[in-house]
């Protein structure tokens, strides 16, 4: 969804619960923030202040009465005040976005997961993004037990630790997760250009250096400059 109006790079990652996600994003992050570049991390549902407010809302296991379309729109509430504050006015200024997550995974969790039609999904889409969307996406493909093992693990770290209860999805049956993943399987098929499939049951230095062999040649392909060379 390159745009020639908008001279940053925009990453998107995707994968399912205790994909090792987080952690590659980590890594990514501080290895461009190492080299130089100027970048905004975002994160879906979540971002902006008013973005996690609505994160709270649909990530607390106590809203088990959240129906299905209110879920669907929440989540585009919070992706277009983040395009809107964060994500357009960065690539503008020529940063390199990173969000965990975005409308693929909107797609694969209420399209496939919940059985919304993903048409609908995609005119939500084009209303809330305004024609942002990422160059790049890095989807890290799991196989469901070793994901939801993972995922079980670190809930019961954060349940420890006391923080905030976010396991209403992770909390879903089998058969959603599995919905989700030939969701996934599905967009990296419909969108070969942008989606990359890493299999992310390779060991963590495997995963994170095709990470940056990609993102490498997509800032490349579109000549970004270092921050620190314009001064
Ligand atoms: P998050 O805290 O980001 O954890 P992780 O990405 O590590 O799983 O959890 C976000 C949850 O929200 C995750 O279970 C997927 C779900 N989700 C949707 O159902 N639809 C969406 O559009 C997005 C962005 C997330």
């Amino acid at each position: 969804m390159t745009d020639s109006r908008r001279p940053g790079l925009f990453l998107s990652f995707e994968g399912m619960d205790g994909s090792g996600k987080t952690t590659q994003m980590r890594r990514l992050i501080e290895r461009l923030r190492a080299e130089g570049y100027d970048l905004l991390e975002t994160a879906e549902p979540g971002g902006t202040p008013i973005g996690l407010q609505i994160r709270r809302i649909l990530l607390d296991s106590a809203n088990s009465a959240l129906a299905s379309r209110a879920e669907l729109l929440l989540y585009f509430a919070c992706r277009a005040q983040n395009v809107a504050e964060w994500i357009r006015p960065a690539l503008r200024e020529g940063r390199i976005v990173v969000s965990d997550r975005f409308t693929d995974s909107t797609l694969a969790y209420q399209g496939a997961g919940r059985g919304l039609d993903p048409a609908a999904i995609l005119t939500l889409h084009d209303l809330a993004c305004q024609e942002v969307g990422p160059d790049l996406t890095l989807y890290l493909d799991i196989d469901r037990e070793l994901g939801l093992s993972r995922a079980r693990a670190r809930n019961a770290e954060r349940a420890a630790a006391a923080q905030p209860d976010e396991t209403r999805i992770d909390d879903e049956a089998a058969e959603f997760h599995d919905r989700v993943r030939a969701a996934y399987a599905g967009l990296c098929r419909q969108h070969p250009e942008r989606i990359l499939r890493i299999d992310a049951a390779q060991p963590i230095d495997a995963v994170t250096q095709d990470i940056w062999s990609a993102v490498e040649r997509h800032i490349a392909a579109h000549s970004l400059r270092k921050a620190s060379a314009h001064v």
